[in-house]
């Protein structure tokens, strides 16, 4: 596989990154993943837009944004991906300098790393529905960032795994904020609710074009939280990702969502979702 360092595409496993790197010793970084479908890298602008927020919050100096698709189209190029399903990961990280809390030195260089590989979508999960746990929300206040800076986010989704369900849905102060890798939404009365895109949450791209196939659609929908309390009277609930595109949730914890099976405004979105990537 070819990937992509510091203005060279060289195979994966030649790339070696510092010690001294910031991403590695202090997750000092911000990161994309993308998908393209068939070569169309969906949503790509909106991508790099929300990387160089990322970046401009955390106050790193990444490299233009024109460049990083020059990037991304050059990995889907290099390693033949343009008739597959295929995901692209970037990361920009503060750069390697010794082990200091304080940003290093300006002219420190931002480390910038890509990859592209072909993947598989969780077709069944995507049909018959997920469980998902419910989780407190540890993480900062800074949610909208998308940092690699994971830890909760992994320890929630491990536990997910380890308890059978497929994501972990965090709850701060008696609301559903978002997945652990997913925005939610769920259904309630024909009408679709979601967290506003504060910081709280990350503001996620899928998120934002299934509220764009709402309005299309003539689905009303409400940027607004949903209280755990409440969430059992959804009829119907879904988690939205890059990857997943749109997952319809038909348990959480212990208990059904609905009937237990995907809802009607889920497969409407799902098929319209699937319009959008292939149009
Ligand atoms: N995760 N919320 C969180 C915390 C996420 O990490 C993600 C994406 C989303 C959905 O955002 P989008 O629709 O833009 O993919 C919401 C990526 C895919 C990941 O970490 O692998």
């Amino acid at each position: 596989m070819i990937a992509y360092i510091n203005g060279k595409f060289i195979p994966k496993d030649r790339i070696a990154i510092s010690p001294e790197d910031r991403g590695f010793l202090f997750a000092d970084g911000a990161y994309e993943v993308i998908c393209s479908y068939n070569g169309n890298l969906f949503k790509i602008d909106e991508h790099l837009e929300r990387l160089r927020r990322s970046l401009g919050e955390l106050r790193i100096e990444g490299p233009p944004i024109n460049h990083l698709r020059t990037v991304a189209e050059g990995l889907i190029e290099r390693n033949e991906l343009s008739d597959v399903h295929a995901m692209i990961y970037i990361q920009v990280t503060r750069g390697a300098a010794p082990r200091k809390h304080i940003f290093p030195e300006k002219a420190t260089p931002a480390t910038v790393y890509a990859n592209a590989s072909a993947f598989q979508p969780l077709y069944k999960e995507r049909e018959n529905g997920i469980t998902v746990i419910t989780l407190p929300d540890i993480r900062w206040d800074r949610c909208d960032i998308k940092s690699v800076a994971l830890l909760p986010n992994v320890l929630a989704c491990q536990q997910a795994k380890e308890r059978g369900a497929v994501e972990a849905v965090f709850i701060r102060n008696g609301f559903i904020t978002e997945g652990s890798h997913t925005n939610f939404c769920a259904v309630f009365d024909d009408q679709l609710f979601t967290h506003p895109a504060n910081n709280h949450i990350l503001g996620g791209i899928t998120r934002q074009v299934v509220l764009g196939l709402c309005t299309q659609l003539g689905v009303p929908f409400k940027e607004s939280p949903i209280l755990e309390n409440e969430l059992k009277n959804a009829d119907e609930a879904m988690v939205l990702g890059t990857t997943y595109e749109i997952l319809p949730v038909v348990q959480v914890d212990d208990w059904q969502v609905g009937n237990g099976t995907p809802g009607p405004i889920t497969r409407e979105l799902q098929h319209a979702y699937r319009r959008a990537t292939t149009s």
